[in-house]
């Protein structure tokens, strides 16, 4: 079999080795995949082992996805504008490539698996961190109307909109902070860790139509804080962020054994576990 990983700290949590072995059930691929727990101080050392070991393929995450990003010898396009990788290899000259696949795993979970319309959509995108950064390159790419991006610190709105703007094309890009936006929106996805502090960003209910789709980047058992508050406010769409893992794993997945496992029953089983 061959070697992959899912590389982070702390890592026991992490669904990516059941995610990857199950797409290795379906499609017959020799994918051996372990999670490592890199010390906080030395992920580049733990990076260096796995493929002096002859690893295949690392997956990246917190805290490390910077670092991966610093560390790589070449970096995809969607990895360079997400300043952060989650997909790591060897090219075929031996040098550590770097890849970005969070984007491409919420665009295909919201227009695959739920149905989401999101050329021509007005999206609203709470916070402005290293979440929201690796997923406005891909969003953007489907062509909406516009994204406005509220954030607690609103000068990293600023400065994000200020780095997607060359990308940015038609879409109207633009920053403020939670209590400014006081309109209806097609698309509210929420990037924020707030809910990890157990708080929730202080919107007007009025950004919330019956028609809104409100997608939470957090994966919960229970319905995330977000989505409860969301619901609360008359919202009758919501998403959790249990799709986009599964697609950024398959993309990855894809990345290293050049076939697209089916994300669908993989979806399924973890929400029943
Ligand atoms: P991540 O990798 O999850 O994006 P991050 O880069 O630290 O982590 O970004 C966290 C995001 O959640 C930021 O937008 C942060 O707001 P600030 O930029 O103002 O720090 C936001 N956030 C974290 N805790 C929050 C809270 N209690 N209320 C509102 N926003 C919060």
């Amino acid at each position: 079999n061959e070697l992959y990983a899912v590389v982070g700290n702390p890592i026991s949590h992490s669904k990516s080795p059941r995610i990857h072995s199950l797409f290795a059930s379906e499609t017959g691929e020799p994918v051996e995949y372990t999670a490592i727990q890199a010390p906080l101080d030395n992920f580049a050392g733990a990076v260096k082992q796995f493929f002096d070991r002859g690893g295949k393929g690392l997956n990246v995450t917190v805290p490390f996805k910077e670092e991966a990003w610093q560390l790589a010898d070449r970096r995809t396009e969607r990895a360079e504008n997400a300043g952060a990788a989650n997909t790591l290899y060897l090219d075929e000259d031996g040098r550590l490539t770097a890849d970005n696949t969070d984007g491409c795993g919420i665009v295909r979970d919201l227009v695959s698996n739920h149905g989401v319309a999101l050329k021509a959509a007005r999206i609203l995108v709470l916070g402005a961190g290293g979440a929201v950064r690796g997923v406005l390159g891909p969003i953007l790419a489907e062509h909406p109307a516009s994204i406005t991006i509220a954030n607690r610190t609103v000068a990293k709105a600023d400065a994000l909109v200020d780095l997607f703007t060359p990308v940015a094309g038609e879409t109207a890009l633009s920053a403020c902070g939670f209590e400014q936006p006081s309109e209806p929106y097609d698309l509210i996805i929420n990037g924020t860790s707030a809910s990890l502090q157990g708080d929730l960003p202080p919107l007007s209910p009025k950004v919330i139509a019956k028609k809104t789709v409100v997608y939470d980047m957090m994966y919960s058992l229970q319905t995330t804080t977000f989505n409860q508050w969301a619901l609360e406010q008359g919202a009758q769409i919501v998403h959790d962020g249990l799709g986009m893992l599964v697609e950024q794993a398959a993309e990855s997945f894809r990345i290293w054994r050049g076939i697209s496992p089916a994300t669908r029953p993989v979806i399924e089983e973890l929400r029943n576990d």
